[in-house]
């Protein structure tokens, strides 16, 4: 997955590069500077010596030290002041400045934690959106893999209306489960007769053969959909090479909601990879609460997952 958000500590993530969410003296601090410090020992700090600082928005790179990475990049965010100062384009510029740094020193992965979120003030739920948009656009043009490694669930702010919305969902769905009319479920295809060329006609057609029909209906190139479901070009290559390709059901899921696809025809193109979605799963409730909504932001949806404690898409 080209983007993906995890829970962890950064410090204890195997991969070519962590960023660092340092301030401009780039000798240290708290936060996730502070355990960035600890972990990779005395050694880090003496290079950063050397380094002469960083400017707000800019990045400079070390070595990693203790740490199992290749590499630090140290990136210093803008310090929330109301939004008036133009903190969200120095936030970017982090971003992108460590993006590029981690480019030309050959990065294949690299993780982030959500600058400026912590002692700087940034708005927790925004600095989530300018960090996916900041390195989406890059993954637009760039092969690699970042993950946002997001330390504590106070860093997904979700409103509390969108909460008890979809808790109230679960449990209606989960008493439905038992009293309803078939028909009525996401999961029951109830096909009026009339259909009969269409069920036999659509049982022919493959996830493979749905997904690609799909992505031409709508009019998208094959790189705009699996970017959109934050399905990496090697997975999508084996699904469009291979007309039987069964996918795993969250890349299904992923597909569908990038495709935006209604209830029935998401069913649908679940059903073909032999997938439904379950009243018993909290995860494919909330997934369903989001298709029924006609809502497809991956990001929403992971964070509502998220503070379900379920599993990311793309994760
Ligand atoms: N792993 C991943 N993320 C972490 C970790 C960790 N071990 N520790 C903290 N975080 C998260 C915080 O929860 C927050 O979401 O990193 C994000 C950034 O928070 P801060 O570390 O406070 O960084 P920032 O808000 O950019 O403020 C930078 O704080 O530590 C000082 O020297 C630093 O002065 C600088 C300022």
């Amino acid at each position: 997955m080209p983007l993906q958000i995890i829970r962890n500590d950064i410090t204890r993530m195997r991969c070519d590069a962590i960023v660092n969410a340092a301030n401009n003296t780039l000798l240290g601090g708290g936060g996730v500077d502070g355990a960035i410090h600890r972990a990779a020992g005395s050694g880090l700090l003496e290079e950063c010596r050397a380094l002469g600082g960083c400017e707000t928005g800019e990045a400079k790179i070390t070595g990693a030290y203790k740490l199992p990475c290749r590499y630090v990049i140290h990136t210093v965010g803008p310090v929330w002041h109301g939004g008036g100062f133009g903190e969200e384009k120095l936030l970017s510029s982090c971003y992108r400045n460590s993006l590029e740094l981690a480019k030309q020193y050959d990065c294949e992965t690299v993780c982030f934690p959500l600058i400026s979120a912590g002692v700087y003030g940034y708005p927790k739920d925004e600095a989530l959106r300018v960090a996916v948009n900041e390195i989406s656009r890059f993954l637009l043009e760039n092969e690699m893999t970042v993950s946002i490694v997001v330390y504590d669930k106070q860093s997904f702010q979700i409103s509390k209306k969108l909460i008890a919305d979809i808790r109230e969902y679960i449990d209606e769905r989960y008493i439905q489960e038992h009293y309803v009319p078939r028909g009525n479920l996401i999961y029951s295809q109830c096909k009026a007769p009339g259909d009969l060329r269409d069920v036999v006609g659509s049982v022919d057609e493959s996830f493979s053969e749905m997904l690609l029909r799909k992505i031409d209906e709508k009019g998208m190139t094959d790189a705009q959909c699996y970017k959109k479901a934050n399905i990496d070009r090697k997975l999508f290559s084996k699904i469009r090479g291979n007309p039987q390709y069964k996918p795993s059901k969250p890349t299904a899921i992923a597909f569908a909601v990038a495709l935006e696809l209604p209830p029935e025809e998401a069913a649908d193109l679940l059903l073909k990879a032999g997938y439904a979605l379950s009243p018993s799963s909290k995860f494919d409730m909330i997934i369903e609460y989001f298709i029924r909504s006609r809502r497809y932001d991956i990001l929403e949806i992971n964070e509502a997952l998220f503070e379900f404690d379920q599993p990311l898409l793309g994760a």
